[in-house]
This record gives C-alpha cells, sequence and structure tokens, in this order.
C-alpha cells in the first residue's frame, strides 16, 4: 500500500464485536483508510504503525470475567483513541475508574442527552443511540468528564484530553448522527487528513502493480464473480496483454453467466475460454456425496486451469481476488468474529505452480469491490451477483449431477431469479435459490396421478454467511415462483419453502 494513502491510517482494536468490520467500513467512508487488528497483537506493533487514531472495539467479553485486555501503553502513547462499548470501559478500568455489572442493562434504542464536546459538536442536545451492554462505567478514571447520559445509564459517553468512550454503538445505522460522531473524532480530534478514496487506491495499486510485473505474463482465473472479474480488471489496466484470463466453464453456471463473461472479457488483454463441461460432468456421474463432489470438482478445475495456464509462457504471477475479510487475523477467540471459513475451493493453486500472488483486492471490503467494479464498468449482472459456491450448481442439485437435472435447475434458477428482482426485498437479500431433490411425489397433471421431483426454495437475509435467517418472502411472490415452475419445468410437481435458518441448517443444501 503506498505511503501517501497511508499517512492517516486508524487502527480498530477488535475485541470480538459482530461490529468490528462496520467500524472500519465507516471510517472509510468517511475517506479515511483503516485496519483491524486482533487484541492480541503486540501493541508495540500497533504503535510502530504511528496510526492517526485508534478505535478499540465492542466486545462479547465482560471486563469482570477477565475478558481480554489493553496494555496502558496505549493510553500515555498520545493517539487519540475512542473506546465502543467494551472498548470505553476497558479504557475506564485502565485509568483506574471502576466498572460494574449493574442492574441496568440496556440493549436496543435509548435516548441520550450530550454534553459539549468536539465529539457531539454539531449535534443536537438529545438523540437515539444504539445500546447493547451488561455492565457499566460507574466510576470516572481521574481527569476525565461525563459526555453523555441515558435515563438508566449515568456515564453513556466520557472524555479527557483526546481519550473518548463511548457505551453505544455510532457505526450502526440505528444511531442518530453516529456517522456525525466518527466524523467528529477523526477530522476534529484526530485532526486527520480525508485522503482514502477508492478512484486513489485503485490508481496506486495499478502503478504497484506495473512496476512489479515489468515484462513478465500474469495469469487470473475468472469464475464469473464480482472479485474475479474486478481483480483482473485491475490488473488488465496495469499491464494490458501480459494478463492472460483464463474462464473455464465446469458445466455447473447458472443460465446466461457464460456468455456474460465472454461477452466481457473476450476482447480484453489474453482471453481463454475452456469449455470443460464434458470432463466435469464425467468425473461427476454417480457421485452423491457433497464432500466428494466438491473435491472432484476442486481436483478437475485445478487440472484443466493448471493445463490452460501452462500454454502460456514467462508467467511469474497469479492473480487472485481474495478480499480484505479473508485476511484480518480479527477476534480474540471469541464472539463471531472468530469463526473461521471453511470454503477454499483451490486454496493450494498458486504453491503448487509455483507463482507468485497479486491480490489487488486484499484490502478491500466487497461493498468497495463492487463500487470499483461499477466504476470500472462492469455490468450489473457481474457487480451485483449473490454469492455463489465455487462448486456451482452441482451443491444445488441433491443427488447424481447429470445433464438433464443441471437443465432443471437452471430453468428453476431463472424463474426464480427473474420474478424475485421484481419485489425489493430481492436487494436485502444475501442469497436466493433452488434446490433439486431426488424426492418423487405424486402430483396431478391433466387429470392423470403422475410422479415428479421437487425443487425447495432457499432464500435467506445474512451479514457475512456465518450465520442467517431465512427470508420472509412475499406470499405473492412464492406463489408465482411455484405456479410457474410446475407449469414450466417438466418432471417436477412440487415446489416447497425452507423455513431454516442457520445454524442449525447451513445455507446451501449440501
Ligand atoms: P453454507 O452452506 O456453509 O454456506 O452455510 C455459507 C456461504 O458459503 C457458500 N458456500 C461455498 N462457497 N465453495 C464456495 O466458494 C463452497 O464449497 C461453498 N459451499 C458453500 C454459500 O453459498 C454461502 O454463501
Amino acid at each position: 500500500m503506498p505511503e501517501d494513502l497511508l499517512k492517516s491510517k486508524v487502527i480498530i482494536i477488535d475485541f470480538g464485536s459482530q461490529y468490528t468490520q462496520l467500524i472500519a467500513r465507516r471510517v472509510r467512508e468517511l475517506n479515511v483508510y483503516s485496519e483491524i487488528y486482533s487484541c492480541h497483537t503486540d501493541p508495540a506493533s500497533i504503535l510502530k504503525e504511528r496510526p492517526g487514531g485508534i478505535i478499540l472495539s465492542g466486545g462479547p467479553g465482560s471486563i469482570y470475567a477477565r475478558g481480554p485486555g489493553i496494555t496502558p501503553s496505549l493510553f500515555s502513547s498520545g493517539i487519540p483513541l475512542l473506546g465502543i462499548c467494551y472498548g470505553m470501559q476497558l479504557i475506564a478500568q485502565g485509568l483506574k475508574g471502576r466498572v460494574q455489572a449493574t442492574k441496568n442493562r440496556e440493549y436496543g434504542r435509548t435516548e441520550i442527552a450530550v454534553k459539549r464536546s468536539p465529539l457531539f459538536s454539531g449535534l443536537p442536545h438529545r438523540f437515539i443511540v444504539w445500546m447493547s451492554h451488561g455492565d457499566s462505567v460507574t466510576k470516572l478514571p481521574t481527569g476525565f468528564r461525563i459526555l453523555a447520559s441515558s435515563r438508566s445509564v449515568p456515564i453513556a459517553a466520557i472524555g479527557s484530553g483526546k481519550i473518548f468512550g463511548l457505551q453505544f454503538h455510532p457505526e450502526v445505522s440505528h444511531t442518530q448522527f453516529g456517522k456525525k460522531i466518527l466524523k467528529n473524532f477523526l477530522f476534529r480530534v484526530c485532526r486527520l487528513e480525508p485522503s482514502w478514496s477508492l478512484s486513489r487506491f485503485v490508481e496506486s495499486v495499478v502503478t504497484e502493480i506495473r512496476d512489479k510485473v515489468k515484462d513478465r505474463n500474469v495469469i487470473c482465473g475468472l469464475s464469473g464473480g464480482v472479485d474475479s472479474a474486478t481483480a483482473a480488471t485491475i490488473v488488465g489496466s496495469a499491464v494490458g496483454k501480459k494478463l492472460h484470463t483464463i474462464f473455464v466453464d465446469n458445466g455447473l453456471l447458472r443460465r446466461g453467466e457464460v456468455n456474460e463473461v465472454k461477452r466481457v472479457f473476450r476482447r480484453k488483454y489474453n482471453f481463454h475460454f475452456v469449455d470443460a463441461r464434458r470432463m466435469f460432468l464425467r468425473r461427476l456421474k454417480d457421485i452423491t456425496d457433497p464432500e466428494k463432489k466438491r473435491r472432484v470438482i476442486g481436483e478437475t478445475f485445478i487440472e484443466v486451469f493448471e493445463r490452460e495456464a501452462k500454454r502460456v509462457r514467462g508467467v511469474e504471477y497469479l492473480v487472485q481476488g481474495t478480499l480484505y475479510p479473508d485476511v484480518i487475523e480479527s477476534g480474540c477467540g471469541i464472539g463471531p468474529a472468530s469463526i473461521i471459513k471453511s470454503h477454499h475451493n483451490v486454496g493450494g493453486l498458486p504453491k503448487r505452480m509455483g507463482l507468485k500472488l497479486i491480490e489487488p483486492l486484499r484490502y478491500l471490503f466487497k461493498d468497495e469491490v463492487r463500487k470499483i467494479a461499477r466504476r470500472l464498468g462492469l455490468p450489473d449482472t457481474i457487480v451485483s451477483r449473490k454469492p455463489f459456491p465455487g462448486p456451482g450448481l452441482a451443491v444445488r442439485i441433491i443427488g447424481p449431477v447429470t445433464e438433464s437435472r443441471l437443465e432443471t435447475i437452471r430453468q428453476a434458477d431463472q424463474i426464480l431469479i427473474t420474478e424475485a428482482k421484481n419485489y425489493p426485498v430481492y436487494e436485502r437479500l444475501w442469497q436466493i435459490f433452488p434446490v433439486l431433490l431426488p424426492v418423487s411425489s405424486v402430483g396431478v397433471m391433466g387429470d392423470k396421478r403422475c410422479y415428479g421431483e421437487t425443487i425447495v426454495i432457499r432464500a435467506v437475509k445474512s451479514e457475512d454467511g456465518m450465520t442467517a435467517d431465512w427470508a420472509r418472502l412475499p406470499y405473492d411472490l412464492l406463489e408465482k415462483v411455484a405456479r410457474r415452475i410446475t407449469n414450466e419445468i417438466k418432471g417436477i410437481v412440487r415446489v416447497v419453502y425452507d423455513l431454516t435458518s442457520k445454524p442449525p441448517a447451513t445455507i446451501e443444501w449440501e
């Protein structure tokens, strides 16, 4: 990352809050670069980064139950500090105030009254904030003032010099003026420059890649998703024809996706298209075990990709669309942030091929990637594509994968997505897709009894795919989809809706 973009960086120390990534994104939305560090990071290495400000996240721990702590060296460093919720309690306790588990627990919306302070500059005297805590600060550390109170929590915000604590969450959208509070912290307290912008970031990454690659060749696998398409486009604008994109059609993508990728990339850089549909289908024959399907698909992809990549001479680099959430080692071994993703389809590829990695998106969040993708002119079908598993439709067909069952699931998917897009709820869904079950049930068609298979509709809301809630889709939409699927797809006599959240179910059926 170039120096000038880093001049004003904020470090967020993560104590396991579900909102830590949200804090980092809010700070970036205010054009200040932010990075997340685990609370186990050595404080000396945080201070060495010379951040313009430090934010201590909330966390599920309790100071009482010996939750993770913080070293006093951060308090005396002179670097402006903002503690949020658990972060505020750490400040209070660390500077010899008192934190107690009080009877006055507060969850949800609460009104606070604020005092004059740079943090609340330009804000009304009273407004609504989002609280979520059991413990409270009950005695101020020396030199601190109370900056806000609510009816049940007398000490809802504290401050002294450049150190502040908020018992509520300014980063969540339910807190009125939350963004303004963060803005005041960044610009009035830390006196940072708003120097981070996505276009400047892309410009600097392009220059960096160009200097690094020189006259060597670079390969990049395209998957049909927004990450690989954006990574390829950024690298392409840096190295032009030295970029070789490889797109393997595994026969497991949805209708229209292969043509869309071809349309966008066919004439750009060097585009290699491999039609491996038959090979994948042959290897998947009679396989019903989900993990075996995944393994076969992963291995076959590597084989095909490697073979195609070897046809390109002078390759030294492989582009990967790794995102920031995959890079950060956040959390403290508690809370949602500490759960590790388990789906790495082709993780071992670069080592195996002896290639160096280029990861142009490794400092970016997904929403930032989508913004860049839009600015780079990628089509909306790619920019707004919802998460799609690497093994594709194979894990949405329960039982064996055959050409005709692929055709059935593609048709169902097209009907479902076309209809769902007419409803505002579509935008708010994490994923929505059909699953084909090998369950025959009785139907009546043209006055005759018949047997047919079943389609399940799965639609979920989620922040990150780790947990998910089933979506309350309008009946009207469900009705239209069920009618069209049973009318238009041969062999399907029944459509059902999946009402399970994650946990206990996973999002995909396999
Ligand atoms: P589950 O089904 O585990 O899915 O609740 C969580 C998220 O991960 C996606 N998923 C995968 N992605 N390879 C992938 O690249 C896979 O094998 C895989 N399995 C599930 C799923 O679509 C959801 O977004």
